[in-house]
């Protein structure tokens, strides 16, 4: 627990009584005899958000995580009284306000169940060492509760028990438990009863959080400054608390161009030229696909950030066309510490307009990172902003380069205790001036940011790509993410699944892990289970430190290559369907991953679940991750699914031993599922798409599908140029019947789907399409329930 001072402990303090209470539209505020003010703003039916503040004062309303565009509006605000409380109904929520302490106590509006309870309530301790309150909520754990989400945090899904800390902190070699690691998103969603909702503690200060961890019944989190400021968000569908999360800190500004869902190669670092070259030619030799090709530090003239070595890169630009027109996109890192040295034009640019963040008696904050000292742009500035975005034009327009990767950016400072900048650095914070205290955990993210608004601007018309390692919540408007440097252990290919599956639940889906390990090197055992994982990532990228040997598909041996092509060509085939999953999440929030919980929290089964996860809507996978395995025991979620391999039928609601020697791992499609493939390729846009194939998957019963598709790059698709394909399909005794539903204006290249049916139980006899019958040879049916018929039918029946 944290202690005031050593000299004296002052203890917690607690608001008093309610003295007054006045409404503003849906703002209510509860004033107490000592001064402490509670204000609840109803922002939806379902979510509330609780302000308090211990003074009667509230700070200037500003958060870099809620956006502007989150939704707003309820359909009922009604406030009462009893003896005891204020009473606020929504069509969603009862939310009972205690006259005499502020506690809160929130009930299901429609069958009444307790939800949420305050323990303590707010309640604060005077801080001698900052100034200001150490701010602290407790609520009562209810019977059976866990807890799940909280960004990233390296431990099982259910969190139940642990205690943890935010604090961006560059954690090289990490591992299971360590705590806090690269992100702070102070969200989690709670679960009992068969309901969930979540709670978003919008702070940026040191925070922590402990789940039944002190107490075994008692759910507190408090921070090191600033206002005790959350929002209660009401499912009761867990799926519903993430997407309304992720509504409130937004969804990605726009689609990733779908190269960008491609397979990424990394290392610290390729090159010089002719070594990048070479890696590139390997991909194709091999025919392993690959879209991007990432440059470490080392591409700069001495760290030097927007520099090139012009050893190592004597034409970038001509480099970078070449490799575009072998389909190679290329991404530059870019650090934020910037090298002091006066012949520097960034440096010396950042100097004269006074961008760096100084110290709070004055002098520039100067830290050591790789270039050696640097000062560092206050991203938290909105006019260093535009600058830094600005700083992207030659880079961009002029050389080519199609991704920027942040990193370094929690800011990271070497060969110092804390890693960072000590706690007194200035921010202006737009704005709002503050300490680094308050600053730390949203300074990635604002680099990040700005990064992002030089992408969108000179990238134009086509789409930005950034990748950052430090995050708050809300980056994933601007970002894709990776988890940092992780190890070369079967432990470590454990925790990059659940560091995915955690990130998803947290409003972040474009996240990835280096595959195989950044430090260390796997074996090609290891490499090859980690690439089975690494396809079902949003963001699949191998990325090593490179000091312990080659990290390329191809270092492991032929066998080792040939699982490895095989699995990123299913990550190929499978683009449209990953895709559409991607576009559910910008357009409505719904996490491209969901852990079983999260896909089925109605079964206990699912709650303490770690290694399965739903890709998707359709697909579950589940990596191996032990060595010498020929096969797992997996949890499969309720329901009947195919295994993917075999098309074997098997009845979810159980633990099953599954087989999966090195080629293979547990795949399984849900019954009734379309799932959308295109041919491999070697990297997207290699090859025009002239026959969408469906692999459907017979159901008896009912299921919809989706695919959606576009330009794969630029913003026509916000006009209305996409094609939306919703496929029903009804599956009886004898018959098939599907039919689809398209919308949008775009006009997809291929004419006619090519129908793969799966575990059909009839022979086809007959088929119509809008009602006419179609001779077998025209669909070139020929037995083997392939079938290749117009893009454009409504109603398709196959019937025996
Ligand atoms: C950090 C990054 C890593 C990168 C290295 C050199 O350790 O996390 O991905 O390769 O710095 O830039």
């Amino acid at each position: 627990m944290i202690l005031n001072t050593e000299l004296e402990y002052k203890g917690n303090l607690f608001p008093s009584q309610i003295v007054s209470y006045e409404k503003h539209l849906n703002v209510l505020s509860f004033t107490t005899e000592n001064g402490a003010v509670l204000q609840v703003t109803v922002r939806r039916d379902s979510i509330l958000r609780f302000r308090f503040t211990t003074t009667g004062i509230f700070e200037n309303d500003f958060s870099y995580a809620i956006t502007k565009y989150a939704s707003r509006g309820y359909n009922l605000l009604e406030v009462t009284e009893n003896d005891k409380n204020y009473i606020i109904t929504t069509t969603k929520l009862i939310c009972h306000i205690s006259k005499l302490d502020l506690r809160t106590s929130i009930y299901d509006a429609i069958d009444k169940s307790l939800i949420c309870e305050d323990e303590l309530g707010f309640h604060w301790e005077e801080s001698y060492e900052f100034g200001g309150n150490v701010v602290k909520m407790s609520k009562t754990a209810q019977p059976g509760e866990s807890y799940y989400g909280l960004g990233d945090k390296p431990v099982d899904n259910n969190l139940k028990g642990k205690r943890f800390e935010n604090w961006v902190t560059d954690s090289y070699a990490y591992g299971r438990n360590t705590d806090p690691i690269y992100k702070t998103i102070p969200f989690y969603t709670a679960l009992h009863n068969k309901k969930s909702y979540g709670i978003f503690f919008d702070n940026t200060f040191r925070s922590f959080f402990d789940f039944c961890h002190e107490r075994r019944n008692i759910t507190s989190f408090w921070a090191q400054g600033g206002e005790m400021n959350y929002y209660f968000i009401y499912g009761p569908e867990m799926s519903d608390v993430v997407v309304n999360y992720t509504d409130l800190t937004g969804k990605p500004h726009q689609l990733p161009a779908l190269w960008t869902l491609g397979y990424h190669q990394c290392k610290w670092s390729y090159y010089p030229e002719s070594n990048v070259k070479e890696i590139t030619k390997k991909f194709r030799d091999l025919k392993i696909p690959c879209d991007a090709i990432y440059l470490d530090i080392d591409y700069m003239e001495g760290f030097r950030c927007f520099t090139w070595s012009e050893e190592y890169f004597p034409n970038p630009k001509r480099m970078v066309k070449e490799l575009a027109d072998d389909g190679f996109k290329t991404i530059v890192i870019i650090d934020p510490g910037i090298k002091i040295d006066m012949d520097y034009s960034v440096f010396r640019e950042g100097l004269e307009k006074d961008y760096f963040c100084k110290r709070a008696d004055g002098p520039y904050m100067k830290g050591k990172v790789w270039p050696g000292e640097c000062y560092f742009p206050d991203f938290t500035n909105p006019e260093v902003r535009e600058w830094w975005a600005n700083l992207f034009q030659e880079l961009v327009e002029d050389i080519g380069v199609k991704g920027v990767w942040n990193d370094m950016n929690e800011p990271a400072v070497m060969d110092v205790p804390g890693k960072t900048f000590p706690n007194d650095v200035r921010h202006d914070y737009d704005g709002n001036q503050c300490s680094h205290r308050k600053a730390h955990n949203v300074y990635g993210m604002q680099m990040a940011r700005a990064t992002y608004q030089g992408l969108k601007k000179f990238s134009y018309p086509k789409r930005p790509f950034v990748i950052t390692r430090a995050a708050y919540s809300g980056t994933q408007r601007y970002t894709s993410s990776w988890t940092g440097d992780n190890i070369a252990t079967w432990d470590h290919l454990t925790i990059a699944n659940l560091q995915a599956q955690r990130m998803c639940m947290s409003g972040f889906s474009f996240i990835g892990s280096d595959i195989g390990g950044f430090a260390e090197q796997p074996n090609g055992e290891l490499y090859a289970r980690w690439i089975q994982l690494g396809i079902f990532h949003p963001f699949c990228r191998t990325h090593s430190s490179g000091d312990h040997g080659d990290q390329e598909p191809w270092a492991f041996g032929t066998a080792i290559t040939d699982v490895v092509r095989k699995f990123i060509e299913l990550r190929y085939q499978l683009l449209p369907y990953l895709y559409t999953a991607f576009w559910r999440y910008a357009e409505e929030g719904i996490p491209i991953l969901k852990s079983l919980v999260l896909y089925d929290q109605h079964d206990p089964q699912t709650h303490y679940r770690n290694d399965e996860f739903v890709f998707g809507e359709k697909i579950l996978a589940c990596p191996i991750t032990a060595p010498n395995q020929t096969g797992r025991r997996l949890y499969i979620p309720r329901g009947k699914w195919y295994n993917f391999w075999s098309d074997e039928v098997v009845e979810g609601g159980t633990e099953q031993w599954v087989d999966a020697d090195l080629d293979s791992m547990p795949i399984f499609v849900k019954e009734g599922a379309i799932i959308p493939k295109y041919p491999i390729q070697q990297y997207v846009g290699e090859k025009t798409i002239d026959e969408l194939l469906l692999d459907v998957y017979y159901k008896e019963g009912k299921e919809t599908s989706e695919v959606y598709e576009d330009a794969t790059d630029g913003y026509d698709y916000i006009k209305g140029r996409y094609s939306l394909r919703t496929f029903k399909l009804s599956g009886k005794k004898k018959e098939l019947i599907i039919q689809q539903h398209k919308s949008g204006k775009f006009i997809t290249t291929y004419k006619t789907f090519k129908l793969n049916l799966h575990g059909l139980p009839f022979k086809i006899s007959k088929v119509e399409i809008d009602n006419v019958i179609i001779p077998f040879k025209d669909l070139e049916l020929n037995g083997d329930n392939t079938l290749v018929l117009t893009k454009e039918f409504s109603e398709l029946h196959i019937m025996a």
